[in-house]
């Protein structure tokens, strides 16, 4: 049996949404706390077992190199200011390698994940996409890796999502339900709203076989003018079975601004430094806000 042991983060999208903070620095470095969008990522991957991650970046986007890489200088300074905890922070641990491609063209998810596939070869894989961080006891990505490997199936990680907005993501069609899992019918990305078959939204995490890229190949543009990695899904549910997962735990949405703002309030309150303070100074705001 082949295991999951290489990843795919796409990264080259252009973060319109958050500019002007985005112009000159990559929407995945934007933090949440103190650690960049991307390093929750990249961190889920790794204790879901990945040993190779392959980021496909674009334009601007350095910055995403120069945070993996180890920075000798800025650690040669806190060893002599003996601040060890914060080299701890900054140095990269060694147990997974990550690569980096360019995705030349802004052709949409589907292309940015067939730009890495002669990186993949011929073994399941999975996809992790940076606009959702998840917080889960089992890390979500491994959840999904666990049922590759009960069916030997390509899996996508689904959640539900409330009817007005289910035109923001890939819907799964449900078919028979075991437990958390689902055989799917079908799979439609971004239906129009009100003609979504479900509210089984698909939430960014991914286990492939590799023929997904059979599908991918063949370049077809869907919904937005742009290659959708969903198209191929359903494409590939035709020939072998894709199953959706409902997987346990806290998703946030770190794409758009407000999702951004609630993931940093909750991540600070689960800083024990930062949690009194700023419950304290919510509070006051609230107040002050009800006067
Ligand atoms: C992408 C996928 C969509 C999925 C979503 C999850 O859309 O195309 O199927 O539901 O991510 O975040 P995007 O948010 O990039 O438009």
């Amino acid at each position: 049996m082949k295991t999951v042991k290489k990843a795919i983060i796409p990264a080259a999208g252009l973060g319109t949404r958050f500019l002007p903070a985005t112009k000159a620095m990559p929407k995945e470095m934007l933090p949440i706390v103190d650690k960049p969008t991307i390093q929750y990522i990249v961190e889920e991957a790794i204790e879901s077992g990945i040993e190779d991650i392959i980021i496909v970046t674009g334009k601007g986007k350095r910055a995403i190199e120069d945070h993996f890489d180890n920075n000798f200088e800025l650690e040669d300074n806190l060893v002599k200011k003996e601040k060890y905890e914060l080299l701890d922070k900054v140095r990269q641990s060694s147990n997974v390698d990550i690569h980096y491609i360019r995705q030349k063209e802004p052709k949409g998810l589907g292309h940015a994940v067939w730009c890495a596939r002669k990186f993949i070869g011929d073994e399941p894989f999975a996809v992790l996409l940076g606009d959702d961080i998840v917080q889960a006891e089992t890390p979500c990505l491994k959840q999904l890796i666990q049922q590759y490997e009960v069916t030997q199936c390509s899996v996508v990680g689904v959640q539900q999502v409330p009817d007005e907005e289910t035109h923001r993501y890939g819907i799964v069609e449900p078919l028979v339900q075991e437990g958390r899992r689902y055989e799917v019918r079908s799979f439609v990305e971004k239906p129009e709203q009100g003609t979504a078959p479900s509210n089984l939204a698909i939430m960014g995490r991914y286990v492939f076989t590799p023929e997904i890229f059979t599908f991918l190949d063949r370049q077809e543009v869907g919904t937005g003018g742009e290659i959708q990695l969903t198209d191929a899904i359903q494409m590939l549910n035709e020939l072998q079975q894709v199953y959706a997962y409902d997987f346990e735990g806290e998703r946030y949405d770190v794409g758009e601004k407000f999702g951004f703002i609630k993931t940093t309030i909750e991540v600070a309150l689960q800083d024990f430094e930062l949690k009194n303070e700023l419950l304290v100074y919510l509070e006051g705001l609230l107040e002050k806000i009800e006067r």
